[in-house]
């Protein structure tokens, strides 16, 4: 995820250009760049860091004149955070000049054609490729900026929302989006690109909303022409009138940014998956995991370290790991185990989970790990933070900035990547059949409908945390893969709402908890059909004889646990390693509106900082 922002019209583009920057650096802040043409030439700066750091660069290296221009803040998905792979970037003439917001999956085929044909490339970006085919398409078919663009389009599989200029038409931007937001302002005579409203609230409240597969070709003197990109079939603009104030816009329409994270869900699983499970060649593709392949195969066990929510996924991960790789595995809270002289060997493969990439101490328990002669893999969601560079190898979870201090995406988006790998070293190892694989694959894939699927059942978890929020305790309780589901579901009511909150295996409820069960203590049961159900379905027995009020959370269309329950929400059905996908939504639509409901801080809980740096 990334901002872009672009202006044509008659006004300076760099004021407007910076400070709708700095409005979407929410969306990425590992590095900014802006590009002006000042009437002869383009003029460009960028740099790693901060729109301020930005902004502090560029007025001491270039003119800051013009009527055109187009900015770029970055969430990093190809090459690492540093002044060359940030955007824009120039095609290889130095003519034309792009921004990209998205991934472009096939771009290192597309990279080998370009060299063969003599195009050189100074960054390790996918962005630059694109600027370049494009360039390439211009050249060839002797066409215009607008066409080049949506050849070169035809050409990519990907996500993208760009923005396009070329120094000798400087009269015209062309923009073009798909999986991507794109939004144009217009206004008299002047017309605003972003990736949302906020860059050009205070100008114009009228806007266009790119729909997927749709390019646009702004012209200053003409306006908006809108095309298709497969078909080149014209599209009538559709005018919208925003109703939004800019904070309502920043988080996208939501309240906060936790709520907006957790309905990004559906798409964020996506982006992880995307490009990596090709689905009709039953392929999972990880550079990370493919270039390292001998050493996870010959590995006597993986040792996950994490910290917090991350350590939840990690235990998920086990689950996965034993069920399909027949991997031992081992999961380790990162404080722990950099203190505690643990056993490691050579032979160990060390998986480090972390969101931000810079958590005090999973980097440490890295270090120690390496320091042992183990193999360790990170799986990040922050490109080029420490713990990615700290790491042997790794795999992005590509959720997007996660701002919201609870994590939500993070959570689901590292199982899913956890769980491309397991299919991918139980494929190698012969432990999963083809036909199981593919379900897999076939299952994991109809995730994000699922997914959005689960999220419906948002204004009913509404109703079930206006009757519980005001209670002093809360229960969860899981089996198997949904045990460190309770675990995380429990972790999200205590961080926003700060009531206590415990998350316990079912069946360990009568060595000790039982003794807290009365018709005072609300017990959320993670009861879903596919694995220990039975058993489950005893446990909330032994609750409901005890008075203890039930949520349960259970599969569509369940019919045993409805009878017992105070109250069931429904997730989608899916095979048993992906439920916890679907059945952490509920838990954390929960925690939301009891804190919501509480009158707490949703996005910046009291004493709780997003990435802890220091042990
Ligand atoms: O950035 P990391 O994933 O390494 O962070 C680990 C924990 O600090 C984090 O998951 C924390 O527990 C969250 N606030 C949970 O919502």
């Amino acid at each position: 995820m990334c901002g872009i922002v672009g202006y044509i019209g008659h006004r300076e583009a760099y004021p407007i250009i910076l400070k709708g920057l700095k409005r979407l650096e929410y969306r990425g802040y590992d590095s900014a760049g802006i590009a002006l043409y000042d009437g002869a030439d383009i003029k460009l700066s960028k740099t790693k860091g901060k729109v301020l750091d930005l902004e502090a660069r560029l007025e001491k290296e270039i003119s800051t004149k013009g009527t055109l221009g187009i900015g770029h803040t970055r969430w990093a998905t190809h090459g690492v955070p540093n002044d060359v792979n940030s955007h824009p970037h120039y095609s290889n003439s130095g003519d034309l000049v792009i921004i990209h917001n998205g991934i472009i999956e096939n771009y290192e085929s597309l990279k080998k054609e370009l060299i063969k044909r003599g195009y050189t490339f100074k960054s390790d970006t996918d962005t630059e490729v694109l600027i370049n085919l494009i360039e390439d398409v211009k050249k060839n078919e002797n066409t215009k900026l607008g066409k080049a663009v949506q050849i070169a389009l035809n050409q990519v599989i990907g996500a993208y929302a760009i923005a396009v200029f070329d120094k000798n038409k400087p009269n015209e931007i062309v923009v073009a989006r798909l999986g991507s937001p794109l939004a144009i302002g217009i206004g008299e005579d002047e017309f605003f690109i972003a990736s949302d409203a906020s860059p050009f609230i205070e100008y114009t409240k009228n806007a266009i909303y790119l729909e997927d597969e749709e390019m646009a070709i702004i012209r200053r003197d003409k306006g908006v022409k809108i095309r298709k990109i497969k078909d080149d079939s014209l599209v009538a603009p559709y005018i919208q009138e925003l109703q939004l104030n800019l904070e309502q816009i920043e988080k996208g329409g939501y309240e906060h940014f936790m709520l907006k994270e957790i309905y990004e869900q559906p798409s964020a699983i996506l982006d992880t998956f995307r490009g990596r499970l090709l689905i009709n060649e039953a392929i999972i593709k990880m550079a990370g995991v493919e270039d390292n392949m001998k050493r996870f195969l010959n590995a006597d066990r993986i040792i996950i370290v994490a910290c917090g929510t991350s350590w939840h996924a990690g235990l998920v991960a086990e689950y996965i790991f034993e069920d399909l790789a027949r991997i031992p595995v081992e999961v380790e809270y990162a404080s722990e185990f950099r203190y505690r002289n643990p056993i490691i060997t050579e032979n160990d493969v060390v998986i480090a989970i972390s969101q931000s990439g810079e958590t005090a101490d999973t980097l440490a328990a890295i270090k120690l790990a390496k320091s042992k002669g183990a193999f360790v893999f990170g799986v990040c969601n922050v490109v080029g933070s420490s713990i990615a560079r700290e790491t042997h190898a790794g795999a992005y979870t590509h959720a997007g900035p996660e701002i919201g201090v609870a994590s939500t995406k993070a959570f689901t988006t590292q199982i899913t990547v956890l769980t491309l790998i397991a299919l991918r070293l139980a494929r190698a190892k012969g432990t999963i059949s083809s036909s199981d694989y593919r379900h897999n694959l076939i299952e994991l894939e109809l995730i994000p409908d699922k997914v959005k699927k689960a999220l419906e059942s948002d204004e009913y978890v509404k109703t079930i945390a206006a009757i519980y929020k005001d209670v002093h305790n809360f229960l969860y309780l899981g089996r198997g893969y949904n045990f460190p589901v309770a675990l995380e579901g429990a972790l999200k009511l205590k961080e926003i709402s700060y009531i206590h909150a415990e998350g316990y295996p079912a069946a360990e409820m009568k060595h000790g908890p039982i003794a807290l069960i009365d018709e005072n203590m609300p017990i959320v049961v993670i009861a879903t059909k596919k694995g220990h159900y039975e058993k489950v379905v005893s446990n909330i027995q032994e609750i409901k004889s005890r008075k203890g009020k039930i949520i349960g959370i259970v599969t569509e269309g369940d019919i045993q646990v409805k009878e017992l329950a105070d109250h069931v929400i429904e997730v989608p059905e899916t095979i048993e390693s992906l439920s916890p996908l679907l059945t952490t939504i509920p838990l954390q639509l929960l925690s939301y509106h009891i804190a919501l409901m509480l009158g707490k801080n949703v996005d910046q809980p009291r004493n709780l900082a997003k990435a802890v740096t220091v042990e």
